[in-house]
Order: C-alpha cells, then structure tokens, then sequence
C-alpha cells in the first residue's frame, strides 16, 4: 500500500518521556516544553498524568502545568487517567481529553496499575462514562503489544480483543504499544492486520519505544498497512517505569526527518522541534536521544 499522504505525530514526551527521567524538571520547565512542541505545529501534545504520585512521582504536578499552560488552538493536550480519581482530577484543571491505558498481558497490567485487564476494563468504563457525558475525547492505549517484559511474546489476537473492547468505551482512537521495543516490521504489519480486523485501521495508532532501534522501521511498516498517527518523544525522553530496560518512545525529531524524506505532511516545523529538544536535553543535562538531532547540531 501506498504511504499516506499525511501523518498526524502525538507528542508524548511531557507524559510518556518525562515520568520516566530521574533528573528533576520543574513545572515551569514542563510549561515551558508543552507551550514549545504545541508553538511547532503538533496537533497533540499529552501533557501530563493523573495517577497515584506514590507510582509516579514525576507525574505530581501534572494539575500545575495543566492550570498554566497557554492552550493553542488546535492542539489537544491530552492526560492519562486510570481512575475515577484521575479523572475528576483532569477535570478540576480543565483537561478536555483523555487517556485509559490497558494492556494485552495479564502481568504488565497489575504490574503498572495494580488489576486484572477485566478489572482495569471495568474501571475504565466508568470514566468513559463520565467523559462522554461531558463531552470529553477519549483516547485508549494498549500496552505490550509485541511482547512483555514479564511474559515474553503476546499474541495478536489478545491486543485485537483488548483494543476493540477499548473502541466500545468510546475512544476514538486506540493506540498501540510497543511497551519494551521489542517488536519488528513483519510482526508489527501482522500485528495491525489482526487488529484491523476489529478496530478500523483510521482510528489505530502506533507507539513505538526504540529499545531495540526498530521504531522507525515499525513506523514505516505500519504507514504501509495503512496507520497514519504515531506517537513520538521529544529527544527521545524516557521509558516506562513499570518495563524494566524499556528507553524512551522513538524521537520525534527522527520520525519527523523521515517523514519528510518520504514527501509525508506532518504541519510540523521541524527546526522548532530540534530546538526545543535540545531545550529539555539542556534541562535534564544530557545530548538527545535522536540521531537526527546529533547530526543536525553537528552541522550548525
Ligand atoms: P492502587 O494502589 O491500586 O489504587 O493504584 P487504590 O485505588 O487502591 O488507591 C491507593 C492509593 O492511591 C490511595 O491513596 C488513593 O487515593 C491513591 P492513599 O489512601 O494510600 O493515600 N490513588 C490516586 N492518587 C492520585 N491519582 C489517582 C489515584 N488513584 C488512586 N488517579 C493506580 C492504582 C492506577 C492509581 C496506580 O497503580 C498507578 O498510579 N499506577 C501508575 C501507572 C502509570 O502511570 N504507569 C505509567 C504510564 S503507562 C505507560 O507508560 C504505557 C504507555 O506509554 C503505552 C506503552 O508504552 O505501552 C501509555
Ligand atoms: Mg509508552
């Protein structure tokens, strides 16, 4: 199939990239990146995360930089909620999307949010609810989809099974997670085609970690199956903290730079999104995680 006209990146590295840096990034600092990558074009920047801070701490003042980022039009600002207390928390500082994440395996799922898939499904239920009824857009994640850190490989079918009870919750959206990067092209288009059978391939999403160096290779095999939204991290920040050895989500400046190699529309400025990752890089006192943006320092 031919690659998509257009691309759509969710910048996840405020939530996905930083809940996972041990250096300290204060709130004026996470304003300060949100307000840059929404400034670069990006049409969603997840901004923060309503969990237990005893899980999380770096998620702690998630409500802070939401009651003071300057909303862009155009962009959402998307926050993961587990919980009805997550969720009436999001509310209390305005958020206007949401995130539930599950996950295909048994084990990842009480590792990171302490139940059972059909626990977290029925969890996530009520919130759904509760969105909906005020309106508010819900996006869902599927963690480990090509493998666990805890169970090793995971079969299609269980993510399929997962991903559509999350459309009937009303996400518009499911998003796919290579939790621990493990996956590779030819089991990621396996992975979509039996996804697709159950959840339209417009509303999948892809969310690579590059722990193996196989995200942008993932990303090209799923553009070509037909999935046109990825996720991606600025500077390539983070990991998870629940999957151990996982890195951070691939670079959004590496995905961006192939993109645009391949004629693909993102609305992104692609200078914009260089310097802001070197804006947090300079926070955090490390170089980017993203060759391209090495390459193009070098060259300046
Ligand atoms: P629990 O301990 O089972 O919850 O945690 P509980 O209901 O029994 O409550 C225990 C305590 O937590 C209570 O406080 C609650 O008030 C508090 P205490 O009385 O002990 O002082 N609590 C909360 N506090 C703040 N916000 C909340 C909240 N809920 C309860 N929403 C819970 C369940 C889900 C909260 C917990 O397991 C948790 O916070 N987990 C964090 C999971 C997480 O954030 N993981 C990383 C994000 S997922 C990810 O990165 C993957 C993704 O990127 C996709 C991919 O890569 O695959 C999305
Ligand atoms: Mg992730």
């Amino acid at each position: 199939m031919a690659l998509p006209k257009s691309v759509k990146i969710v910048e996840v590295g405020p939530r996905d990239g930083l809940q996972n840096e041990k250096a300290t990034v204060t709130t004026d600092q996470k304003v300060a990146l949100i307000e840059r990558l929404a400034a670069a074009g990006l049409q969603a920047v997840e901004a923060g995360s309503f969990v237990s801070p005893k899980w999380v701490p770096q998620m702690a003042d998630s409500a802070d930089v939401l009651r003071r980022i300057q909303r862009q039009p155009g962009t959402s600002y998307p926050c993961l909620t587990p919980n009805m207390k997550g969720f009436e928390a999001a509310m209390d500082c305005g958020v206007e999307e949401i995130a539930i994440f599950g996950a295909a395996s048994e084990s990842f799922s009480r590792k990171n949010i302490n139940c059972s898939i059909d626990e977290s499904l029925a969890r996530f239920a009520d919130v759904c609810d509760a969105a909906r009824a005020k309106n508010i857009r819900i996006r869902g994640y599927v963690s480990c989809v090509l493998g666990c850190p805890y169970e090793g490989d995971i079969a299609p079918e269980a993510v399929a099974d997962v991903s559509a009870k999350m459309l009937e919750l009303g996400c518009y959206e499911v998003s796919l997670g290579d939790t621990i990067g493990v996956g590779t092209p030819e089991r990621t288009k396996r992975l979509i085609e039996t996804v697709a059978k159950v959840v339209p391939i417009t509303r999948l999403a892809g969310h690579f970690h590059d722990t193996y160096g196989q995200a942008l290779a993932n990303i090209y095999a799923a553009m070509e199956m037909g999935v046109s939204v990825f996720d991606s991290s600025i500077a390539g920040l983070g990991g998870c903290p629940y999957a151990k050895g996982a890195s951070g989500n691939v670079a959004t400046e590496d995905v961006l730079y192939m993109l645009q190699g391949c004629g693909v529309e993102t609305g992104v400025d692609f200078d914009q999104i260089l310097q802001a990752g070197w804006f947090i890089s300079d926070v955090i006192g490390r170089v980017p995680v993203s060759r391209v943006s090495l390459a193009m320092k070098a060259k300046v």
